[in-house]
């Protein structure tokens, strides 16, 4: 959940480390702090609770210095968010310092050993039973202590005793890590180790990098090594080797790293999120880009690693997700049953894990995801494929955990999404998602005609989108109207149901406004005992086959005196009739009616945060990747 930055290199380290933890910020921020080793063998840890600004301004009253250091932006799982329990944290009195990504489960039982041979501990924590239990473990390989001659030695032996140390403690531990390591006299080497928590290794000339994900490498290395499960790596400034629990030395694939420095920025938007929403037409663009097959009027999916034959042979989808990607994972199971003629069962993640689903041999499974890390989505996807069935992803972030253990899958190529309410990964999702029921419905049912038709719509789409942006102005008047209510519901049909939820589910996020997302006519089982004057009701209401059902349910609200925003086809007169407000969309297909009615949802509830002063990009208690369960 949190992010982890190390560098060690000639450079002074907090620098980087700083500018490393503001782009790792979205991650969490519950509290900020950093580790270098000064020159003269010392330790120098800052940390505070709250933003990275408090923790910077803590630097500027005690700066430290060194080439070598770590930093974490946390989280909390274990112990609330103070300065105490903020990391890194100190093992062994003050032998070394280590920053921690995920939780460990038994660390209540090692606390207590560890407290009886005499550790003391500083926070509430679970990690910093890490940092004493790999203290304790260097005692044991290091009886003596050190004096120079044995320091080199270490070094000499690739730091064989500091990696033996690390792994007996790693051993003992069950639950999840992403782990930085710096001590204290080996002021030249970090030890970084994954299982579950994401890790990467940055490549520079004479200097390295660790960081949770790529963003703090970018414009510093494009070469990148992605960590896997149970890989320890010893990082110097000159060196980098790859220690598998199992296999011993490994060799490490160093690749190109495909970010640019405007993918982390802000761009002169006042929020990530801004810029996500404004990026749609592009990142569209991207997902569909060399796809789209107009001599087979199919699309092209490489990345399934499935024979025509394969896929032919599926008997039904199992597409399973968290949060706004189960939005998404509806919104496949309409394009599925609809382009494909396949069942398709659509669950949440962190229910399907415990669940025992009969599952008929020939289902597939797809881990819908943008970072590729949600804990939920991960268990999910290893539960399916225990039981033998092929598990494919569609995923956002290149080299994340669930896009490697996946067999295949289709990646979104949407950038970076930074703003924690997810925006552009969603309208890619449901893109990719469209590819995909082209795809399996050309491989059954679909003429190529059909094939031509959906594969024109879909070209047009980036422009339609571009079109519904040009709202925005519209929709900042709008919410000035309501930003006070304290409640809404949102209210849509077929496509545009998953579209209800979805939009309520932004403005919860972020201006922390209750909000309900329910299928229209489902409202009057019970929601529409909520209406009245104070609580608005946005219909999704595009033309198509349930227009006048919504219009119906439309008017039963007003009946009750609730206010109405209703999203509708450019020249619509009749909803704008009857409408307190009114939001226009470009008309098209209903199947991609999601990508282009989501838009204006994103960006009121992106107004409406904004004028209640909330903080739109890191809203209160979440963060980007839920990567505990
Ligand atoms: C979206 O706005 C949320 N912050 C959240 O629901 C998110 O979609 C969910 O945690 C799943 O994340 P993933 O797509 O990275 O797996
Ligand atoms: N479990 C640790 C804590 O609560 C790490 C949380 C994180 O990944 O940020 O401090």
């Amino acid at each position: 959940m949190c992010g982890i930055v190390g560098y060690v290199g000639r450079q002074p380290a907090v620098d980087i480390l700083m500018e490393g933890l503001r782009r790792l910020e979205y991650r969490g921020y519950d509290s900020a702090g950093v580790a270098t080793i000064a020159p003269d063998h010392t330790l120098d840890i800052r940390k505070s609770a709250g933003r990275i600004d408090r923790l910077a301004a803590r630097l500027d009253e005690a700066p430290v210095s060194g080439t070598i250091g770590i930093g974490h932006t946390r989280w909390a799982t274990h112990g609330p968010a103070t300065d105490g329990n903020a990391h890194p944290h100190v093992g062994g009195h003050g032998v070394l310092a280590i920053a921690h990504n995920g939780v460990i489960d038994n660390f209540a039982a090692i606390k207590g050993r560890l407290i009886q041979e005499g550790y003391q501990f500083q926070s509430a924590t679970d990690s910093e039973v890490i940092a004493h239990l790999i203290a304790d473990c260097l005692a044991e390989e290091l009886p003596a202590g050190l004096n120079g001659s044995t320091a080199r030695e270490v070094a000499a032996s690739g730091y064989a005793p500091l990696v033996r140390a690390m792994s007996a403690a790693l051993a003992q531990l069950n639950g999840t890590y992403g782990l930085v390591v710096l001590f204290r006299d080996f002021p030249e080497v970090i030890l970084a180790a994954r299982l579950g928590s994401p890790l990467v290794v940055g490549v520079g000339d004479n200097e390295h990098f660790v960081a949770s994900d790529p963003s703090p490498l970018v414009g510093h290395t494009d070469k990148i090594v992605y960590l896997a499960d149970h890989e320890l790596a010893v990082v110097t400034a000159d060196d980098l080797k790859v220690v598998h629990r199992d296999q011993g030395h490994v060799d490490h694939n160093v690749q190109v790293l495909e970010f640019e420095s405007g993918d982390v920025d802000r761009g002169g938007y006042a929020h990530y999120m801004l810029k996500e929403i404004f990026e749609q037409p592009e990142t569209i663009r991207n997902t569909m880009r060399g796809r789209l097959s107009r001599d087979e009027a199919t699309a092209v999916l490489g990345g399934l690693n499935l024979s025509p034959g394969d896929l032919r042979a599926v008997d039904r989808l199992l597409l399973t997700a968290c949060g706004t990607s189960w939005h998404a994972a509806l919104v496949g199971e309409y394009l599925c049953e609809e382009f494909a003629r396949l069942p398709v069962e659509v669950e949440y993640a962190s229910e399907l894990r415990y669940r025992n689903p009969p599952l008929e041999k020939n289902t597939l499974l797809f881990a819908i995801t943008q970072s590729g890390e949600t804990a939920d989505t991960l268990a999910a996807l290893r539960e399916v494929k225990r039981k033998g069935h092929p598990t494919l992803a569609i995923c956002n972030v290149v080299g994340s955990t669930i896009a490697q253990e996946a067999a295949g899958g289709i990646y979104l190529h949407a950038g970076p999404e930074i703003g924690v309410a997810s925006t552009k990964a969603f309208t890619s999702q449901c893109v990719a998602l469209t590819l995909l029921a082209l795809y399996l419905g050309r491989l059954r049912h679909l003429s190529f005609g059909q094939g031509m038709q959906i594969i024109d719509r879909l070209q047009e789409l980036p422009d339609k989108v571009a079109q519904a942006l040009e709202s925005n102005d519209a929709i900042r008047e709008i919410a000035e109207k309501y930003y006070q209510c304290g409640n809404f519901l949102y209210l849509g049909r077929q496509y545009n149901f998953p579209v209800a939820l979805e939009g309520a589910l932004k403005l919860k996020e972020i201006s922390y406004i209750h909000a309900e997302g329910y299928p229209a006519a489902e409202m009057k089982h019970g929601p529409i005992a909520l209406v009245d004057e104070n609580t608005p009701s946005v219909f999704l209401m595009p033309q198509g086959l349930v227009y006048e059902k919504v219009m119906a349910n439309l008017e039963e609200i007003r009946a009750r005196g609730g206010p109405v925003i209703a999203v509708v086809d450019e020249g619509d007169t009749r909803a704008a009739a009857l409408a307190d407000d009114v939001i226009y969309v470009p008309n098209v297909a209903d199947f991609l009616q999601p990508i282009v009615s989501v838009i204006p949802l994103q960006l009121l509830a992106y107004h409406i945060a904004v004028l209640r002063g909330c903080d739109v990009d890191r809203p209160r208690n979440l963060a980007k990747s839920v990567t505990v369960e």
